[in-house]
C-alpha cells in the first residue's frame, strides 16, 4: 500500500486540469445498459472506482473497452442480472445497476451494500420506489432480488429523512424511462449528476422533463439507442482544490470546470475571504483577500446546499483560520473520521454531536495520519500543505477511488507530494495498527 509524504509550507500556484466526474461517471456506466447498442463516455475520470464498475459490468456479459486515456466504450448486447457478489460488496455505487438490469431484463440480484466509514447507508428508498413502480423486492442471504416484470408507471415520492437520494433518484429514473406509461418522482435529487444522467439518457432516446428540479416526470418508451456522451466536470475535485488554494494563501487557475455547479459552497468562500473570478468560460482564479480569511459555519444539505463531500475538506480548512467555524453534518452525522487525525496534527477541534466546532489559526504541525475514506483522505493530504514540517498519509487507496492523478496534480501547482511505498515509511513513524 502506498503513502503520500507531504513537505507543508509552499503556497499553490499555477493552473489545474479538472477531470470528469465521478459522481456522474459511475451511474452513467449503468445507464449504457438500457440499450443493447453502443454508448460511449468521453470526459471519464481514470479512477479505481470507475475499474471496478467496469470490471462488474463485464461479469454482466456487455462488452467493454477503455477506448483512450478518458473514453470508455460499452456495448451490452446481452447481459443477464447477477453481478458477482464479491466486487458488487465492495462498491456502494455498484447499487446504481438496479434500475437499468430491472428495465433492461426485468430482474436483478445484487447484495445488500456493506458497511460504510461515513455511516449509515441503507437503500431503503431505493426498493421503495421499484416496489412503487410494481417490482416484487426479496432479500434471501443477503441478496436483494427484484422481479421488475409487472412493473407500471406511478407517480413516485422518493426522498428520505435526510432529504434527497442521489443514487436512490438514478435508479428511480433508469427503471423508469423504460417502463410503460408516465411516472412521476417527487423528492427527486437534482444534484448536477443527476442532471448529467438525464442528458445522456434523453440522447438515448429516453423522455424525461424536470431535470434539476425535485420533480421529474418520465414517460417510458420501448427501447433505447446508444448514445456518445461526455461526462461533467467534478464539482468536489475542483472545490477540494480551490480549498486548497485557500489553505496556502495560494493563487491557482481552475481549468475545465462548471463554476455553476458549486452551489453554497461558492457563496460559503466568498463569504470567508475566497476571491473567485470566472476570468474565462470554463476556468476560475482563486485567491485569498491579502486582509486574510474569516471563520465560517455551514451545515452540509443536498444540492444545492454545501456539498458532504466537502465538509471533511472545509474542516481543515476551518483549523487555519483564527476564530471559530461550525460545521454540521447533517447528510451523514458520523462523517468525521478525518477529525481524529486533524487533532494529531494540532488542530483544536471539538466534536459535539454532528457538529465540529473549530477553533483555527495555530500553525498545523505534520505527522503521520490515517486517512479513512475518499474524502477524508483528501482533507488530511490539504492539511499537510498547510502543516509545518512532514505529514504522511497512509492507505491512500482511498484518494485514488475518487480523485485523478492528484498528486502529480498537487506537484504541477508547486506542493512538496511524493507518493511512496509504505516500506520507506521511518520506522518511528510505524503507527501501532499498521
Ligand atoms: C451519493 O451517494 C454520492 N455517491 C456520495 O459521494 C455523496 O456523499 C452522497 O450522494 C450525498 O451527496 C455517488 O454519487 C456515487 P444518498 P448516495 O442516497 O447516493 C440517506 C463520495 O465521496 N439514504 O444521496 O449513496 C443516506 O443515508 C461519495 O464521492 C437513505 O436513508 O447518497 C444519506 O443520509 C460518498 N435511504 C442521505 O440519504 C436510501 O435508500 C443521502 O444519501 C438512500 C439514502
Amino acid at each position: 500500500m502506498d503513502i503520500l509524504r507531504i513537505r507543508g509550507g509552499n503556497k499553490l500556484a499555477g493552473e489545474v486540469e479538472v477531470s470528469g466526474s465521478k459522481n456522474a461517471a459511475l451511474p452513467q456506466f449503468a445507464a449504457a445498459l438500457l440499450s443493447d447498442q453502443e454508448t460511449i463516455l468521453e470526459n471519464v475520470p481514470d479512477l479505481s472506482d470507475i475499474r471496478f464498475m467496469a470490471e462488474i459490468i463485464s461479469h454482466l456479459g456487455a462488452d467493454i473497452s477503455k477506448i483512450g486515456p478518458s473514453s470508455w466504450k460499452i456495448h451490452p448486447l446481452k447481459i443477464h442480472p447477477d453481478p458477482p457478489y464479491e466486487l458488487v460488496r465492495k462498491m456502494r455505487a455498484s447499487i446504481c445497476l438496479l434500475g437499468p438490469l430491472v428495465a433492461r431484463v426485468k430482474r436483478a440480484k445484487v447484495p445488500m451494500p456493506g458497511g460504510c466509514v461515513i455511516g449509515h447507508r441503507p437503500i431503503d428508498l431505493h426498493l421503495h420506489a421499484l416496489k412503487e413502480m410494481g417490482a416484487e423486492i426479496s432479500l434471501n442471504q443477503g441478496i436483494v432480488e427484484v422481479d421488475g416484470s409487472a412493473m407500471k408507471a406511478g407517480n413516485l415520492f422518493i426522498g428520505g429523512r435526510h432529504g434527497s437520494t442521489v443514487t436512490g433518484t438514478a435508479n428511480a429514473i433508469m427503471a423508469a424511462v423504460l417502463t410503460p406509461g408516465i411516472t412521476t418522482l417527487d423528492g427527486a435529487a437534482c444534484e448536477p449528476e443527476i442532471v448529467d444522467l438525464c442528458c445522456m439518457l434523453k440522447k438515448m432516446g429516453a423522455k424525461i422533463s424536470g431535470a434539476g428540479s425535485h420533480l421529474l416526470s418520465i414517460e417510458g418508451v420501448d427501447q433505447l439507442n446508444g448514445c456518445v456522451h461526455r461526462v461533467i466536470p467534478d464539482r468536489i475535485e475542483a472545490a477540494t482544490y480551490m480549498i486548497g488554494a485557500a489553505m496556502t494563501r495560494g493563487k491557482i487557475v481552475l481549468k475545465g470546470i462548471e463554476a455553476s455547479h458549486l452551489g453554497a459552497f461558492s457563496k460559503v468562500m466568498r463569504e470567508s475571504g475566497v476571491l473567485l473570478n470566472n476570468s474565462q468560460k470554463g476556468n476560475l482564479d482563486v485567491q485569498t483577500d491579502p486582509s486574510g480569511l474569516s471563520p465560517f459555519e455551514i451545515i452540509t444539505l443536498p444540492y444545492p446546499g454545501f456539498p458532504t463531500d466537502l465538509q471533511a475538506q472545509a474542516c481543515a480548512l476551518a483549523c487555519t483560520i483564527p476564530g471559530l467555524s461550525i460545521l454540521t453534518e447533517r447528510v451523514y452525522p458520523s462523517r468525521f473520521m478525518h477529525i481524529p487525525e486533524l487533532l494529531r496534527m494540532g488542530a483544536t477541534v471539538s466534536l459535539e454531536g454532528a457538529n465540529a466546532i473549530i477553533k483555527g489559526g495555530k500553525k498545523l504541525n505534520g505527522a503521520p495520519v490515517m486517512a479513512s475514506d475518499l474524502r477524508a483522505s483528501a482533507a488530511l493530504i490539504l492539511a499537510g500543505l498547510a502543516a509545518e514540517g512532514e505529514t504522511w498519509v497512509h492507505r491512500i487507496y482511498h484518494l485514488d477511488r475518487g480523485y485523478e492523478f492528484m498528486d502529480e496534480k498537487l506537484r504541477k501547482l508547486g506542493a512538496e507530494v511524493e507518493r511512496l511505498p509504505e516500506s520507506s515509511l521511518p520506522p518511528a513513524f510505524r503507527r501501532p495498527t499498521d
